[in-house]
């Protein structure tokens, strides 16, 4: 059976975010503020730059406010940065942030263990956050965490994943990612989620958000694609993880879900060379080989 697949993909880069917040290698705002300004320049539609969060729970993103000020603001290109209660807002309109990302989970011991409340509490943190968002004019998501599994209490119901789509959908999200924090989703346990989201939202306003600790991401990929999924989350060199889910690895490597894209037809506006560079760049900065096959495997074949 040949199924029908999006033509085009819209590409969200959380390396700066989702791929730096969890590395413990000291890296500088200056070379932060680069990684952004390279992003942008290989075409990536949206970037996540950063986050408004305590930082005594995550140092590494302390500089946001800093980077938000001194990037150089692509055209046209949607700069995101996630906001967990209104002081996080507050920064995000300060530093003129496109997009606020308001973050909850389908699992109610990784909410506690991530944003310190239950999930009904986030949701009530959230409403002033969303509200304040419409009214400035700024596109607002949310990201539901351990959608396919919990570091904490394991097995995560498709309708716990509903439930929670259907909240933040009630706060007019313009858009829901489906998160597996741990990389522990199968092909059709993705679907499964998935479907359950799709019984409360569009699948416009739907996207996947993959870590690849199982190396099952760009599987996963493929069967939300079959789903009519069309907007991805990927980091550069396969870069990052969870401070709060321990042993979570980073997300699907930006340069491999690339390379399947274009090999499939599918447009994403992106110059996969240019992200090779990018990943080798900042893989030497954090001085470990880039977490990307094909990435890897491409920049081996220039170099040869
Ligand atoms: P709390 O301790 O319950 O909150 O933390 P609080 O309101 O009692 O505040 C405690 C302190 O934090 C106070 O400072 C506040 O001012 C400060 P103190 O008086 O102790 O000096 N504070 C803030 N500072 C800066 N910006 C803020 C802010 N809010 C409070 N916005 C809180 C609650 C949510 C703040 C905390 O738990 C937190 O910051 N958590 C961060 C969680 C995080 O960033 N996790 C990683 C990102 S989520 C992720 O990676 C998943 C995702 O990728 C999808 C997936 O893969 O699943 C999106
Ligand atoms: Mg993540």
């Amino acid at each position: 059976m040949t199924m029908t697949l999006p033509k085009r993909v819209t590409l969200v880069e959380v390396g700066a975010r989702d791929g730096l917040q969890n590395e413990q290698t000291p890296i500088t705002t200056d070379i932060r503020i680069d990684l952004c300004n390279r992003l942008s320049d290989a075409g990536f539609p949206n970037v996540e730059a950063g986050s408004f969060v305590s930082p005594k729970w995550v140092p590494q993103m302390a500089d946001t406010a800093e980077l938000m000020g001194r990037i150089a603001r692509r055209p046209g290109v949607i700069y995101s940065v996630l906001t967990p209660n209104l002081k996080g807002f507050e920064g995000a309109l300060a530093a003129r942030a496109d997009e606020v990302v308001i973050f909850g989970a389908a699992s109610e011991a990784f909410s506690h263990r991530n944003i310190n409340c239950s999930i009904a509490e986030s949701v009530a943190r959230f409403e002033p956050v969303a509200r304040a968002a419409k009214e400035h004019g700024m596109r607002l998501r949310a990201s539901v965490s351990c959608a396919m599994g919990c570091p904490y209490q394991g097995e995560v119901p498709p309708a716990a994943v509903a439930d929670i789509v259907a909240r933040f959908a009630d706060l007019g999200c313009d858009m829901i990612d489906i998160a597996d924090t741990i990389g522990v989703g199968t092909p059709r346990q993705t679907q499964a989620a998935f479907e359950a989201a799709l019984t409360v939202v569009p699948v416009a306003r739907l996207s996947g958000h993959f870590h690849d600790t199982y190396g099952m991401a760009l599987a996963n990929v493929y069967a939300s694609l079959e789903l009519g999924v069309s907007t991805f989350h990927a980091s550069v060199a396969g870069l990052g993880g969870c401070p709060f889910a321990k042993g979570a690895t980073g997300n699907v490597a930006t340069e491999d879900l690339l390379y399947m894209l274009d090999g499939l037809g599918i447009e994403t506006g992106v110059d996969l060379a240019k992200v090779v560079a990018i990943g080798q760049w900042i893989s030497s900065h954090i001085g470990r080989k880039a977490a990307a096959r094909a990435g890897n495997a491409l920049s081996a074949r220039l170099a040869a």
